[in-house]
């Protein structure tokens, strides 16, 4: 079994250079599919799900070749729809994104069901919503989902009942190969979307108004290959942010884009950090820091993110006075706060809403990464516990962070990857 183990009490100093964004990578590798040709892509992160991402791919056909650190050639001319594997597909909840690809492309799709975690329930009520209206039959939703369109693809317009980014994507991917005009409403408007339409832009497509909540797809014949560099990752950035506040360090935290970090920097300003902006860094000190309790609330991109959620709670058990975290994105998302309690924090979870009483000492304990962002707020509680801490199922954090490990030594954290003999079959948790 592969753990990561923390030493803690030791703060952060340094700097750190942040991957590209697992959440941009992952819709734009399956964009892909949509190009007959060959596309460059930049600074792809090295992470569990970009993997398995360019196995499925190259399971349906697709050449997809290393030309340096984090740049690859992703070829789809040759991809056939309908042969994805189920068992790959079914080990990642971006794998939806082939239900947009092969419709836009093929005009159906045929794959097994998406995989991901179970920190909530993730319908995909609105995905389905909007393959309809692009004149998609759904002939199948159980073992694997199946949708026919009959015809030509022409536009639709689209109101999304609630702001999704998976539903979003794949309705831009869905509509880009039409004769149409395609309209969605109360879009998402993550850096991510914005970083797609630029990809597919590139490609050939006529995509506007991403990154506002109205985006307009005017359908074109062919997209053709394109280079792109993927945006940094706000979600690792900000990761690094709350470790080094949390450990009372101070690190320049490189390559982000600040406006992306803005709701995050607010709340940790309001808790007493000193942020200071650079054209392409943020520098983050919490030396001597009394931190200041606060309340939070989750909510679609510009507000405060739910990946950034876990991490955050970490530090609020830090801070002198009672903090409120309300989950406004998924219905539970505090399965962790039980680990959690257990290293000393103190903390009262209604469905929704964490009360955290700050100002308890953590104590080190074996812990496991429920998901990904669960996971990587243990390591963080690992990181200002008094003696060590273990967490398991890091298959969890791998899934989304790039060398999590030597970016955290890099700064002076005393933590390690370490493989122990399994005493009994693992049961490994499933997550996103
Ligand atoms: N929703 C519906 N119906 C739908 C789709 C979504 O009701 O058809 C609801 C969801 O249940 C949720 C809300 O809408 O309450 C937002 O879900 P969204 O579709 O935006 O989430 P997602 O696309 O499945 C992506 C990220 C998640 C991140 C969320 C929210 C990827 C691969 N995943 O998921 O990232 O939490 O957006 O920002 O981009 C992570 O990276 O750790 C992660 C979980």
């Amino acid at each position: 079994m592969e753990k990561i183990v923390v030493k803690g009490r030791k703060p952060l100093f340094g700097s750190v250079d942040i991957s590209g964004m697992k959440n941009a990578a992952l819709p734009i590798i399956f964009a892909c599919v949509l190009v007959p040709g060959k596309c460059v892509i930049e600074n792809i992160p090295n992470v569990r799900d970009v993997a398995i991402s360019f196995e499925i791919l190259r399971g349906m056909g697709a050449k997809i070749e290393k030309l340096a650190h984090n740049t690859y050639e992703i070829d789809c001319s040759d991809v056939v729809a309908g042969t994805s594997s189920c068992a790959l597909v079914s080990k990642l909840r971006a794998s939806y994104y082939l239900w947009g690809t092969e419709f836009g492309r093929f005009g159906f799709t045929k794959t097994g069901q998406p995989g991901g975690c179970n920190f909530a329930d993730r319908p995909v009520d609105q995905h389905i919503k909007g393959f309809e209206a692009l004149g998609g039959k759904v002939l199948s939703q159980t073992d694997c989902v199946e949708i026919h369109r009959e015809g030509e693809a022409t536009g639709a317009n689209i109101y999304f009942d609630v702001v999704t980014v998976g539903g979003t994507v794949n309705v831009m991917l869905a509509s880009v190969l039409s004769s149409g005009v395609t309209i969605i409403e109360n879009a998402a408007r993550e850096p991510h979307i914005v970083d797609l339409a630029n990809f597919l832009n590139k490609c050939g497509a006529r995509i506007s108004g991403a990154g506002t909540e109205i985006i307009k797809v005017r359908g074109v014949k062919e997209l053709r290959g394109c280079t792109h560099d993927i945006i940094p990752d706000m979600i690792e950035a900000g990761t690094f942010m709350i470790a080094a506040a949390a450990t009372r360090g101070s690190v320049t935290v490189n390559n982000v884009i600040p406006k992306h970090m803005e709701s995050l920097t607010a709340k940790l300003e309001e808790v007493g950090v000193k942020i200071e902006e650079l054209d392409d860094s943020i520098k983050v000190d919490a030396t001597n820091t009394k931190f200041r309790p606060t309340r939070i609330k989750t909510m679609p991109y510009p507000g405060f993110p739910t990946d950034m959620q876990p991490q955050m709670c970490v530090l609020l058990t830090q801070a002198e006075g009672e903090s409120m975290i309300t989950e406004g994105i998924y219905e539970t998302r505090f399965r962790y706060i039980d680990d959690l309690a257990r290293m000393g924090a103190q903390i009262k979870v209604d469905t929704r809403r964490a009360v955290i009483s700050g100002g308890t000492d953590l104590t080190g304990a074996d812990v496991t990464a429920l998901d990904l962002r669960a996971g990587v707020a243990m390591v963080i509680a690992g990181l200002i516990a008094e003696g060590e801490t273990a967490i398991s199922n890091i298959y969890c954090i791998e899934r989304g962070y790039d060398d999590l490990v030597g970016k955290l030594t890099g700064l002076g954290a005393d933590v390690r990857h370490i493989t122990v003999p399994d005493e009994e079959p693992v049961m490994q948790v499933e997550c996103e």
